[in-house]
């Protein structure tokens, strides 16, 4: 099959997506990646408050199922003069395809919503922008992605800049070399394909939504810059601020400044030999961030000729026994869980209408707190948390059956671990790392787990690490004795009775036995109800089930010591390929307390009562 796409074409352009095929292909195809250039970590952190140039807005796109910007249609690779492709055309070579005539596509945003014809497209999509661009001397400049499912291609001026494999975490590729002084353009291929040793794996239960999904800009730096940082305050202080400044070519002894000026603090530290400078900070008079007091402080920090300013909330976050503490006093986390889906568009949630009407719908629920399920969301989402006074469970994708015998998914997993931590690691809000959901309890699994969960207390020592296991069931008894638990701070553990399994009232009668003296958060349980669909309380998708479900859960929860929180699933309706029931999911997952269109159901008061009231878990 030949890409019938136009024949009238830009030389260039020609050229450009030739070439960027070329190189996606040799990623991607068993040929040789003769041009492929090493993946690039991510550099840069705040991004939000750096100046930098939007790319956001419509991109010429080209949706490639086949790949046939190289293949021809005997499926071999067009090459001539050892350069694979016609560097030069030839005149009477008609081309198939060309970007400047090519549909756009909006980015941010994924591209299944945008099309109907797209909303299963399941592959490889070109994405084009030209843009004009005068770069200062002195400085990087990078091409900021904040993420793009599921791997991505980068080429600038047709020369490949970087590449990158996760759907959910930001990227950074340096383009200072292959920028023109006036016009560029920048071609991103994106294949969201689902890999078997891909994180997340073949199965899911969300809709793969596939494209630039979030923003993209480019940010210049100066040739020093921060390109890391943490603070925090130190355990079983109210003053004492830790923390350390990385930056990128200072020399060993170059100057870092910290300072909040609200509280009328500022030091001054050398960077070492590997770039950090650490410091600590006496701030009298700190007014720490809880959800009752989001107090966030302007924290300014200077080295050389770079400057960044950022806005961070300062508390503690620990166990004790059973207990988690907050500021060294006991709280109960009551959450809800939330899956990146648009309120009322559906789609990838991206924007800072979405995160507002998400969140919003959180607080008016009585939620001191969210999971944020199964992927690190939109950076707006912890930034308003942030603001909101919103406690957080940030997780990564390692969902369900992933390979863990394969050491590549582990690198991946590891790679997306430290995206997540070092873009979220100043968030007051984000309390819990979570490194798995329902993975299968076996051994190499576990070992894998450990890895995941050493490396998390590695990052970042200041927070909590945790995971939503399975749980064993024995009649009417519910056992969390899966052996992670060991290295777990907080146990999470999700259960369905009254779902999947026995019926609501079931639960009244059901015993857990937790293998761990740790808190335990029930990071999942609920049932499905179509908005608007009411009937006896025994009939499964009426809200009268649903909100019965929820009302005999919270008499189960009050029977078990240990609780420390809960985030029943879901806060609202998303779509799932796996949920197909006519007439009553078309494609979602129903369970819901709120429906994709934002109708809340009856077990969204019946939750919110209890919330409001108290009357589930530890009253702190
Ligand atoms: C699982 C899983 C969720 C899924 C939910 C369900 O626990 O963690 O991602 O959507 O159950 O069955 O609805």
């Amino acid at each position: 099959m030949r890409l019938s796409l136009s024949c009238f074409v830009r030389p260039r352009l020609v050229r450009q997506f030739a070439a960027s095929m070329l190189a996606f292909l040799l990623m991607t195809a068993c040929i040789p990646a003769a041009y492929a250039q090493e993946k690039q970590p991510t550099l840069l952190v705040d991004v939000d408050h750096r100046p930098a140039m939007s790319l956001d807005g419509e991109w010429h796109s080209i949706i490639d199922p086949y790949g046939s910007g190289l293949y021809g249609f005997h499926g071999k690779l067009r090459t001539t003069d050892g350069y694979f492709m016609n560097a030069t055309p030839k005149p009477d070579a008609p081309a198939d395809y060309n970007f400047a005539t090519s549909p756009t596509l909006k980015v941010p945003g994924d591209w299944n919503t945008q099309r109907p014809s797209l909303l299963y497209y399941e592959g490889p999509v070109w994405y084009e922008k030209d843009f004009t661009y005068h770069a200062r001397p002195g400085t990087h400049v990078f091409l900021h992605i904040g993420a793009a499912n599921y791997r991505s291609y980068v080429w600038v001026n047709t020369k490949k800049v970087c590449e990158h494999e996760g759907g959910f975490t930001p990227f950074d590729c340096e383009v200072t070399n292959v920028l023109k002084d006036g016009k560029n353009f920048v071609v991103i291929a994106v294949d969201s394909t689902r890999l078997a040793d891909g994180v997340p794996t073949l199965q899911t239960d969300w809709w793969n939504y596939g494209g630039l999904t979030r923003d993209v800009s480019l940010v210049s730096v100066p040739e020093q810059f921060v390109d890391d940082y943490d603070l925090h305050l130190r355990r079983g202080t109210t003053t004492q601020i830790d923390g350390w400044v990385h930056v990128v070519d200072a020399p060993a002894g170059a100057s870092v400044t910290v300072s909040i000026p609200e509280v009328k603090v500022q030091t001054t530290a050398q960077v070492s030999a590997d770039g950090r400078a650490e410091f600590h900070l006496q701030a009298a008079g700190l007014e720490l961030w809880s959800p009752s007091h989001p107090k966030l402080y302007r924290v300014l920090i200077r080295s050389g000729n770079d400057s960044l300013e950022d806005d961070m909330g300062f508390r503690t976050i620990d166990v004790r026994g059973t207990e988690i503490l907050l500021n060294g006093k006991p709280i109960f986390l009551h959450g809800v869980s939330i899956h990146a889906e648009a309120p009322y568009r559906t789609g990838r949630a991206w924007s800072e209408q979405d995160v507002q009407t998400l969140l919003g719908w959180a607080h008016e629920l009585g939620a001191n707190y969210v999971r944020l399920a199964h992927y690190p969301h939109d950076q707006r989402m912890t930034r308003l948390a942030d603001r909101m006074g919103i406690l957080v469970w940030s997780e990564i994708p390692t969902y369900w059956a992933i390979e863990f015998d394969n050491p590549a998914v582990l690198a991946k997993c590891e790679q997306q671990l430290h995206e997540m931590i070092r873009r979220d690691r100043d968030k007051a809000s984000v309390i819990l790392w979570s490194v798995a959901n329902e993975t299968p309890n076996n051994p190499v699994r576990t070992k894998f787990l450990e890895t995941l969960v050493a490396d998390a207390h590695r990052l970042d020592p200041t927070r909590l690490v945790t995971a939503a296991l399975l749980v064993r069931t024995q009649g009417m008894t519910e056992i969390v004795d899966d052996p992670l638990g060991q290295a777990l701070d907080v146990i999470g553990t999700n259960e369905y009775i009254g779902w999947y399994g026995y019926k609501p009232a079931d639960a009244d009668n059901t015993v857990w036995k937790i293998a761990y003296q740790k808190p335990l958060i029930m990071s999942e349980l609920g049932g499905g109800a179509v908005a608007g669909l009411h009937g006896p309380k025994t009939q499964m998708w009426t809200e009268e089930y649903q909100a019965d479900l929820y009302r005999h859960q919270i008499v189960m929860l009050n029977h078990i010591p240990q609780l420390r929180g809960m985030s029943p699933w879901v806060l609202m309706d998303f779509r799932s390929p796996r949920r197909v029931l006519p007439g009553i999911q078309d494609g979602f997952n129903r369970k819901g307390l709120i429906s994709d269109q934002g109708k809340k159901k009856m077990a969204f008061y019946v939750l919110q009562k209890a919330y409001k009231d108290n009357a589930v878990g530890k009253a702190q």
